[in-house]
């Protein structure tokens, strides 16, 4: 059986979705004023990923002197189990405030990670101070981290979980014919296309703003927002904020910046272009 079927069976376990559904909502409940941090709206990067390094690198360092270490390495073990174990914590916290704004095969999936991950993090845990068995469960836990680890890779390069949803989307680089500018509220979001890409168009007098409708987040349509009077667009799946003039996230869960465009009326027609 290959690894990818095996995903693909775990992506099919409707059974885990009474659990999950009860659990995201009390995770979302629980982080949602915490929600721009936890997801690292503030680093302009998700910050899950990036914090798994710690635990990873102390645990996998400290398996490895266990087996090639010898008595030298020995001191070094247990500190780093310590420190790789405290620093899963805010790993866990931000993995389950990801993972709670997710749906379907990908909230089956981010469910299975978590519990693996969360085995790996207790057998390490348990290992402190475990006298002979310590380095067994050790290398359980190292096990246990590692599936853990394919599963959230899985979760990224499969599913795009995490993934910057306007990668992949047309984006204009020349003046491109968007919209009828008569076809233009005052103060209503409008969505255009322009050249195949989908955008959220905005009128507040004479000054049009322009973003990519596609949210960052995932691939919400901005023009189904609200616009608030601070000029920032809130997505309607998750409640992430951008500003219209310059596209940056003000509030999680997205980390990256919605796509900015200038947008100018020529002929009676909005034309917009991706801003230099
Ligand atoms: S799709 Fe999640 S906040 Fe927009």
């Amino acid at each position: 059986m290959r690894l990818r079927d095996l995903t693909d069976q775990l992506e099919g376990l409707e059974v885990l979705d009474g659990l999950s559904e009860r659990l995201a909502g009390a995770v979302n409940s629980a982080v949602s004023p915490a929600k721009s941090l936890l997801s690292g709206t503030w680093l302009g990067h998700p910050l899950h990923p990036a914090l798994t390094n710690v635990p990873l690198g102390c645990w996998s360092g400290a398996v490895i002197l266990d087996l090639f270490g010898g008595a030298a390495g020995d001191a070094a073990v247990q500190p780093m189990v310590a420190l790789g174990t405290v620093a899963a914590l805010p790993t866990v916290v931000t993995g389950l405030s990801d993972w709670a704004d997710s749906y379907g095969p990908e909230r089956r999936v981010g469910l299975v990670h978590a519990a693996v991950n969360v085995t790996g993090l207790s057998l390490f845990a348990a290992s402190l101070g475990a006298g002979r068995r310590a380095r067994s469960l050790r290398l359980l836990g190292l096990a246990a981290v590692g599936a853990g680890g394919y599963l959230g890779g899985h979760l990224t390069y499969a599913r795009g979980l995490g993934v910057d949803h306007q990668i992949l989307v047309e984006k204009p680089t020349e003046w491109t014919d968007a919209l009828d500018a008569n076809s233009l509220p005052e103060a209503t979001p409008t969505l255009a296309e322009a050249g195949g890409a989908r955008v959220l168009l905005y009128r507040r007098g004479s000054q049009i703003y322009a973003l990519s409708d596609v949210c960052p987040h995932a691939a919400g349509p901005l023009h189904e927002g609200t616009v608030d009077d601070d000029l920032c667009v809130t997505c309607p799946w998750h409640g992430s904020r951008f500003r219209l003039s310059d596209g940056r996230a003000v509030h999680g869960p997205a980390s990256a910046p919605a796509v900015v465009y200038e947008a100018r009326v020529r002929d009676g027609r909005v034309e917009v272009r991706v801003a230099p």
